[in-house]
């Protein structure tokens, strides 16, 4: 395949983790051409991506920018398209998803991919706060309304959230391991750098199949205590969990959480909502992405790829 006869798929957010687990799975295939969204070209993420064969377009995820947009969705046949993290008191979520969605539209793109999650408000009947699930539940809705073929994919809690947000403490020889989950309740986990990308090649290689449809991306379904057990045994460190459940244990491992205080209240609301009512609805196919990709990461085989030991880690661009 001559690489002008490729497909030409643009990946907004493409040097988040997601995005450029897309990026990257797209362009490895051979199969597609890739436009990636970013704010600066010229990040080592930008690079990186440019490196491998993508096409760098510097628009940002931002509203007011829907002229940009269009144009950068012009001759596309698919789009990746996804929010950035977006705290609260800002409600910039869903307009700025209907805005990517608006311009996909206008430039005349095929098949959009949206990552979107569940309606807390609806599936808890408006008792838990997690306006970053909910908006982006809106925005796929607003999505089944527009003349474009569309399907949606819904990534688990990522794996990466225990090593960029909510690192643990190192105490003597012990990494104490907090997190915002009780210690038995098991929830679905997955690493959004390699399990992203497979999901959306898989959409995009057959747009028919998964028309209309809402997919989970899962890595495993595993408690914070097996979590840390497998920590231990992978790294041979001692290691114990520590609760970021309630308030006052969150804040007690997060201070700087406290000078948002709305964010405090959504990320307690979003694992409220998560124990109490489950992360997917129950009618959702939780082995899909598996089955499409059999080398989807578990916790375990996480830890033996990164080699990680406790220390923070960001995954800047
Ligand atoms: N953490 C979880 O457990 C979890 C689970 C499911 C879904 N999610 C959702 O995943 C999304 C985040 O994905 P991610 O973690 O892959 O993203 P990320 O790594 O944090 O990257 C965000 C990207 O968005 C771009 N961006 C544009 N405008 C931005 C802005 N105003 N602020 C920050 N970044 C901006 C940045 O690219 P440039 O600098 O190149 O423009 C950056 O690479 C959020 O919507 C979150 O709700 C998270």
């Amino acid at each position: 395949m001559s690489e002008s006869s490729k497909p030409l798929i643009v990946v907004a957010g493409a040097t988040s983790k997601q995005g450029r687990s897309v990026a990257t799975s797209l362009l490895e295939s051979g199969r597609f051409r890739v436009r990636a969204l970013t704010r600066d070209a010229g990040s080592a993420q930008a690079r990186s991506l440019a490196g491998l064969g993508a096409e760098i377009a510097e628009v940002p995820l931002a509203l007011g920018h829907q002229r940009e947009l269009v144009d950068a969705f012009r001759s596309a046949e698919g789009a990746f398209l996804m929010t950035p993290p977006i705290a609260p008191p800002s409600t910039e979520e869903f307009p700025l998803g209907r805005q990517l969605a608006d311009a996909a539209v206008e430039a005349g793109v095929i098949h959009v991919v949206f990552s979107a999650l569940e309606n807390v408000d609806e599936r808890s009947s408006g008792t838990k706060y997690a306006p970053h699930f909910t908006d982006k539940a809106l925005i796929a809705e607003y999505i089944r309304t527009l003349p474009i073929a569309h399907t949606f994919i819904m990534l688990s809690f990522f794996y990466t959230n225990a090593l960029e947000y909510y690192p643990p403490r190192i105490d003597g020889d012990t990494v104490l391991m907090p997190f915002y989950l009780p210690e038995d309740f098991r929830a679905p986990f997955v690493d959004p750098l390699t399990a992203t990308g497979p999901a959306a090649l898989e959409v995009f290689s057959n747009p028919d199949t998964y028309r209309g449809a809402c997919l989970p991306v899962v890595g495993d379904v595993i408690s914070p205590a097996e979590m840390v057990e497998e920590f231990s045994r992978v790294t041979g460190l001692k290691a114990e969990y520590r609760s970021a459940y309630s308030r006052e244990d969150l804040l007690t491992y997060f201070p700087a959480l406290g000078e948002n205080p709305l964010l405090v209240d959504e990320t307690l609301g979003m694992v409220q909502y998560a124990v109490d009512l489950g992360y997917f609805r129950d009618d959702r196919d939780t082995t899909w992405s598996r089955r499409i990709d059999p080398n989807t990461l578990s916790w375990e085989q996480f830890l033996r790829k990164t080699d990680w030991h406790g220390q923070p880690v960001t995954f800047g661009h």
